[in-house]
């Protein structure tokens, strides 16, 4: 069965059909970039655009840069603040025609999608899924459950917020080396283990595809770290699997 999945990030709003079955994208995804700023209707435009390219109808899954209980988006970190208390899941399916929508926080996709399909298959107990792109996203795993809307990028470390300072936005502002930034993402992972002792950390985002450059610099964690399997589809895949019921 083929399901659509819309990834809404910092730089770009990606989608395609998804075949759940093998959790791999039936079609080369399409992307256009966020707009800035990123406000509801810019970021909806958007969104239709990707999916009317398919030419397709029916339920799609999408995901977005904050939290959304309720179909509502109730925090924007890093996109346009008139998200905050916004009946997205409503805007977004208005916009694609009443399609029905399942609106879900980016980084719980792509945990929900990782632990199906990727790196944290047939794992128990506490695993973390952390997405490192422009901010940080977190989805944490009990037995396999997800507990939703966790926003541990928003932790502080040392006086900052962990996202400020781990982020790859992070890295790139301030040309941190890649032994540079994997110290922070080791003390923020180190802080994470204090309060959870999970015992895997799927480490996602963009940058999974260069962790040969940054995980063998992270020292001292109790906890396996391994790299994110479904890459930078791992959003639009997760988006998919949660817009189906069960
Ligand atoms: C947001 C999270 C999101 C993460 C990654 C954070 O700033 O608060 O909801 O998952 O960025 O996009």
């Amino acid at each position: 069965m083929n399901v659509f999945g819309v990834d809404i990030g910092g730089s770009g709003i990606k989608g395609a059909p998804v075949d759940l079955e093998r959790g791999e994208l039936a079609q080369e995804r399409h992307k256009v970039l966020t707009p800035h700023p990123a406000t509801p209707d810019a970021v909806a435009d958007g969104v239709a655009e990707v999916v009317k390219h398919f030419g397709w109808s029916g339920p799609v899954g999408i995901t977005f840069p904050g939290v959304v209980t309720g179909g509502i988006t109730r925090t924007a970190a890093n996109v346009d603040k008139r998200w905050i208390g916004m009946d997205a899941t409503r805007l977004l399916s208005d916009r694609l025609d009443g399609a029905p929508v399942n609106l879900l926080n980016d980084a719980d996709a792509a945990g929900i999608a990782e632990m199906a399909f990727g790196a944290g298959r047939g794992r128990t107990g506490t695993v973390m899924v952390l997405t490192l792109g422009t901010g940080i996203g977190s989805a944490v795993f009990s037995e396999g459950r997800l507990v939703p809307n966790t926003e541990l990028g928003h932790l502080e470390l040392h006086g900052h917020e962990a996202e400020k300072r781990a982020s790859t936005k992070a890295k790139d502002d301030e040309g941190l080396t890649w032994q540079q930034w994997a110290h922070r993402v080791q003390k923020y992972l180190a802080h994470l283990e204090m309060l959870f002792s999970p015992e895997l950390f799927v480490l996602g985002g963009g940058v999974s595809r260069k962790a040969d450059k940054f995980v063998p610099h992270i020292e001292g964690i109790r906890a396996e770290i391994v790299p994110a399997e479904l890459r930078n589809d791992a959003g639009i895949v997760g988006a998919a699997m949660s817009s189906t019921p069960g």
